[in-house]
């Protein structure tokens, strides 16, 4: 395909949801066509599932309904928005993908990883990604961020610090398994540091693994967004 599809990934707290913001503005700056998106979410359906998987309201559910949420609405995603954006040759940033859910669904629910390999498979179509950038930072640190954030915690976000310690070490380690595509980047401090690096990993991918030119040399600062 001649897109590239780059996804962001980390616990919660740890600062996707901006850093994700700052870098399709400035690959959009830097002349490139960007499709910038979300899991859960991004499609009608999606955006239901959203609601249902990540609201109060849900109550008690089953590690495996919970996974084929996830899995109905990245089926869709897939579908209907990345693969054709990949095929009209766009740059998708996704915030979120599969390995959200191996890490969610596999170190923190507990789900077998060959299982839910095989299950995110079939919801994907076989498609990966070509760079996955996880955000680290220690869970005090991305509670602290929560908190400050003065908004409601959503259901995952509720389990607590346990919860997502056991999901850091899963990113962790996840990232250790596959160095090539996947990259951890320090996300403590400020989000324009924090920035600077994950523009540094992006940039080399662009250059050295998809053989682009200088496109991205424009005076784009993270001041600028
Ligand atoms: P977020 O969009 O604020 O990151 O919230 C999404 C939540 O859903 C987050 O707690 C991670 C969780 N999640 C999973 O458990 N499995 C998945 O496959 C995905 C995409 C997200």
């Amino acid at each position: 395909m001649p897109g590239y599809l780059i996804t962001i990934e980390g616990i919660d707290g740890a600062g996707k949801t901006t850093q994700a913001a700052l870098l399709g503005r400035y690959l959009t700056h830097a002349g490139y066509a960007v499709l910038a998106t979300h899991e859960p979410g991004g499609t009608p359906l999606g955006d239901k599932l959203r609601e249902i998987v990540l609201g109060q309201g849900l109550g008690p559910t089953t590690a495996a309904a919970e996974l084929f949420l996830y899995l109905a609405a990245r089926a869709e995603h897939v579908a209907r928005v990345i693969r054709p954006a990949l095929e009209r040759g766009l740059v998708v940033l996704c915030d979120r993908f599969s390995d959200s859910t191996l890490v969610y669904q596999g170190c923190g629910r507990g789900l077998d990883f060959g299982l839910l390999t095989a299950a995110d498979a079939l919801a994907t179509g076989g498609l990966r990604p070509d760079l996955t950038i996880i955000l680290d930072l220690p869970v005090e640190e991305a509670q602290r961020r929560l908190a400050a954030s003065g908004r409601a915690a959503d259901r995952l976000e509720a389990e607590g610090a346990e919860f997502l310690q056991r999901l850091r070490l899963g990113y962790l380690a996840l990232a250790r398994e596959d160095k090539e595509r996947r990259v951890l980047v320090e996300a403590t401090g400020p989000a324009a540091a924090v920035f600077a690096r994950v523009r540094n990993i992006v940039e080399t991918f662009l250059r050295e693994k998809a053989g682009l030119g200088d496109a991205l040399t424009g005076p784009f600062r993270p001041r600028d967004c």
